[in-house]
C-alpha cells in the first residue's frame, strides 16, 4: 500500500512538472470579450449608417469578420446567462425578464461559467462592467462565479458619472452600485463609466503576467440608458461632435456610442503595447437590440429589422458583432453563418484548447472551424424566446421564423427606428479614409485593408428592405401575433413583413411542434418577482449589496483562489528546480 502511494505521488509529480512545462510556454489565446449594452444593430457604420460613425469598431470588423447573422436573446439577463453558459435560458431558468435589484434570485448556483472553465485552464480571468446575474446572496457574484476580478456593478444600469443605481419606482434611497471584487468602491466617482471601464482593462492589460492568458469580459454600460430621471448621459465633447442630429436625444446617444468606440481603440491599443494583440481573440457584440422607444428608451435604432429590445423580431434578437484574431484562418470577409450567443463557450473554449467537461450539457456548438474557414453556413435551428409567463415566443428554423405572441401587447411591433438621411455626418464623405486613420487600423496596420475593400465589405454587411412594397399590409399576409402565430420567410423576408401562416398552414405546423419540443425540455423560470425590502441600500451603508448572509466566507472568492495557487505554483516551482538540479 505505501509503495502504492509513493508510485501515485511520484507518477503526479511527474505529471504536474510536464504540465507546469507546458504553461510556462502556454500559447493560449486571450479572449477579450467586448459586450456593449443595447446597442442598435443600425448604430454601427459598419452596416451602412453615416450618421454616427464608429471608425474604431469598423476597423476591427473590416480586419477580423463581421457576423452578419449573429443572434442573441433579446434581454439583458438572459442574454448574458446564456453567454456564460452556453445554454438557452429555458435549460438555466433565466428565461423570464430581468434580475430586478430587490429581487432575491440569480443565475443558479448549480451551473459552471464560462470564467470557471477557463480559469481551470490557466487563465486569468477579469470582469469590468455589468454583471446583472444577481447579487441577492454573495455567493452569486462575480468573483464567486469564476472571475478573479471584477471593477463595476451588479445591476442593469447605473448612473454614468456618481455610478448609483436609482429605483425611481421604489420608496428606496438611490444606492452606490460599484465595487471592485467585493470591496465597496467609490473613489472613481465622476469617472464617466465607459473611460472607467476602458482604463481598468487598460490597467489590467498593462499589469497582466504574460506567463498565464488572460479571459477579460469588458461589459460596458454604454449605450444603456442611466437613471430614469438623467437616462441620456455623455461627455459633453462627445456629443459636440453630433451637431448634424437635430434631436437631442439622438445626439448625446451618438456621444455614447463615439465615446464607446474609442474605448474600443484604447483596447485594442493596450493589447498592442502589451505584445499581446497577437495571441489575443476579439469578440465584440451588443447583448440585444436597442430599446427605441419605451422603457429604457436610448433612442437606438435597428432598422430596417422590426421590433426592438425585448420584442420577438429581427430587431431584438439580431445583433451588431464582429470578431478578429490572427489566429482566424480567413479574415477580413462578412459571414453569413448564423451563430447565436450559446455558441460563445464551445467555440472560444474550442478556439483556445480549453477541454470542457464531456458530460456539459450545451446548447451551443463549436463555430470555430466554421469561422476561420469561411465555410458554406451550416443549418441551425434556434429558439431565440420562450417565456410562458409574458406568453410569447420567437423561433427559428433556418430562414424560417416563427412567433406567436408578442411583448408588451404588441406596442413595439413595428419597425422603428429609421434614420433621416439629410443628418449624415459631413465626415461619412470620407468614411474609408476615416475607418483607415482610426486608432484601431494604426495599431493593426494591415495594408490589405484599402479603400475599395472597405466600401466593399461595407455593402455586404448593410442591410436593406424594399421600402416600395405596399402589398404587405394585405390582409393574407397580415401577422397580428396576439391573435395568432406567424412565420416569416427571412431569406426573402429579413424585415419580417409577409406573414406566410395563412398560406402555409402545414409548414406553421412543423414549426408550432419543433417549439412544443423545446417546450418540453424547458425548466420553470427561477424568477422571483416579490420585492425584498432589506434591499435597501439604506441599509447597506448607502451600497447595493447582498442581503442574505448565506456567505461562504467575508474575504473575497478571488484572493481565497489566489493565495491557493501561489502555494500550488511555488510548490510546483521548487519541484522542478530541484528536478532539474537532480538531471
Ligand atoms: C418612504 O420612505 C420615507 C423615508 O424613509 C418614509 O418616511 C415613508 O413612510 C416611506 N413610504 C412608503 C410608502 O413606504
Ligand atoms: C460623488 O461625487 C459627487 C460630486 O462631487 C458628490 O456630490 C457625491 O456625494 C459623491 N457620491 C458619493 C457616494 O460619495
Ligand atoms: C507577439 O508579439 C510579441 C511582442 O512583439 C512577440 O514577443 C511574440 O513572439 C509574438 N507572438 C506571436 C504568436 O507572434
Ligand atoms: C410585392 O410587390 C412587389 C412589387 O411591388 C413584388 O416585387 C413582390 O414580389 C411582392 N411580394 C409579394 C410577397 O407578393
Ligand atoms: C402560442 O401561444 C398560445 C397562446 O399563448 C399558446 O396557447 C400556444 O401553446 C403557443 N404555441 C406554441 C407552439 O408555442
Ligand atoms: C437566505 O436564503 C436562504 C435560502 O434562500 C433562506 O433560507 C434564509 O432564510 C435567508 N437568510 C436571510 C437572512 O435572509
Amino acid at each position: 500500500m505505501g509503495s502504492l502511494k509513493l508510485l501515485g505521488l511520484l507518477l503526479s509529480v511527474i505529471l504536474c512538472i510536464l504540465e507546469c512545462q507546458g504553461a510556462t510556454q502556454s500559447t493560449k489565446p486571450n479572449i477579450i470579450i467586448i459586450l456593449i449594452d443595447d446597442m442598435g444593430f443600425n448604430d454601427v457604420s459598419f452596416h451602412g449608417s453615416n450618421q454616427i460613425l464608429t471608425p474604431n469598431i469598423d476597423a476591427l470588423a473590416y480586419n477580423g469578420i463581421i457576423l452578419n447573422r449573429h443572434y442573441v436573446p433579446n434581454l439583458c439577463t438572459p442574454s448574458r446567462a446564456t453567454l456564460l453558459t452556453g445554454k438557452y435560458p429555458i435549460h438555466t431558468g433565466m428565461q423570464h425578464f430581468v434580475q430586478i435589484p430587490d429581487e432575491p434570485w440569480g443565475l443558479p448556483l448549480s451551473e459552471r461559467l464560462m470564467p470557471q472553465f477557463f480559469r481551470d485552464a490557466g487563465y486569468a480571468t477579469e470582469l469590468i462592467g455589468k454583471w446583472h446575474l444577481g447579487f441577492w446572496r454573495q455567493d452569486l457574484t462575480p468573483t464567486m462565479r469564476g472571475f478573479d476580478h471584477h471593477y463595476g456593478y451588479y445591476n442593469g444600469y447605473i448612473d454614468y458619472y456618481d455610478h448609483t443605481h436609482h429605483m425611481l419606482d421604489k420608496n428606496y434611497s438611490s444606492g452606490v452600485d460599484f465595487r471592485r471584487d467585493l470591496k465597496r468602491w467609490h473613489l472613481d466617482n465622476g469617472t464617466y463609466a465607459t473611460e472607467a471601464f476602458t482604463n481598468e482593462a487598460r490597467r489590467v492589460i498593462e499589469q497582466h503576467d504574460r506567463s498565464r492568458p488572460l479571459f477579460m469580459v469588458l461589459s460596458h454600460l454604454a449605450v444603456h440608458t442611466g437613471n430614469e430621471d438623467q437616462p441620456m448621459q455623455a461627455p459633453p465633447e462627445e456629443v459636440a461632435k453630433f451637431s448634424h442630429i437635430s434631436d437631442a436625444k439622438r445626439r448625446t446617444y451618438a456621444g455614447m456610442v463615439s465615446s464607446l468606440d474609442k474605448s474600443v481603440g484604447q483596447t485594442v491599443r493596450a493589447l498592442s503595447d502589451r505584445g499581446m494583440l497577437n495571441n489575443s481573440i476579439v469578440l465584440l457584440y451588443s447583448d440585444n437590440g436597442a430599446p427605441t422607444v419605451g422603457i429604457h428608451s436610448n433612442s437606438g435604432s435597428n432598422y430596417p429589422y422590426r421590433g426592438q429590445k425585448e420584442s420577438p423580431w429581427e430587431g431584438g434578437i439580431r445583433s451588431a458583432g464582429a470578431i478578429w484574431s490572427p489566429l482566424l484562418e480567413q479574415r477580413g470577409y462578412v459571414s453569413n453563418q448564423v451563430i447565436h450567443a450559446i455558441d460563445w463557450l464551445p467555440t472560444l473554449a474550442a478556439a483556445a484548447g480549453v477541454q470542457l467537461p464531456a458530460n456539459l450539457p450545451l446548447d451551443g456548438v463549436n463555430m470555430w472551424p466554421s469561422l476561420s474557414g469561411n465555410l458554406e453556413p451550416q443549418s441551425r435551428r434556434l429558439l431565440h424566446v420562450m417565456d410562458d409567463i409574458f406568453g410569447y415566443s420567437s423561433y427559428m428554423r433556418d430562414n424560417l421564423k416563427y412567433v406567436n405572441g408578442s411583448s408588451f401587447e404588441g406596442r413595439y411591433d413595428n419597425w422603428l427606428g429609421d434614420l433621416p438621411t439629410e443628418e449624415d455626418d459631413p465626415l461619412s464623405a470620407y468614411y474609408a479614409q476615416h475607418v483607415l486613420s482610426s486608432e484601431v487600423q494604426q495599431v493593426l496596420g494591415t495594408r490589405s485593408l484599402t479603400n475599395d475593400r472597405i466600401e466593399q465589405l461595407r455593402a455586404d454587411a448593410t442591410h436593406r428592405c424594399p421600402s416600395n412594397e405596399q402589398n404587405f399590409t394585405q390582409s393574407i399576409y397580415l401577422c397580428q401575433p396576439l391573435e395568432a402565430p406567424c412565420f416569416f420567410n427571412l431569406a426573402k423576408d429579413p424585415c419580417e413583413r409577409y406573414n406566410l401562416a395563412n398560406l402555409y398552414p402545414l409548414q406553421l405546423q412543423l414549426l408550432e411542434q419543433e417549439v412544443q419540443q423545446f417546450r418540453i425540455n424547458a425548466i420553470d423560470s427561477v424568477r422571483v418577482n416579490t420585492p425584498d425590502l432589506r434591499a435597501n441600500p439604506a441599509f447597506h451603508g448607502g451600497y447595493w449589496e447582498w442581503w442574505n448572509d448565506t456567505t461562504i466566507t467575508a474575504g473575497s472568492g478571488g484572493s481565497k483562489w489566489n493565495i491557493f495557487n501561489w502555494v500550488w505554483l511555488s510548490c510546483l516551482s521548487c519541484l522542478h528546480v530541484a528536478v532539474k538540479y537532480a538531471l
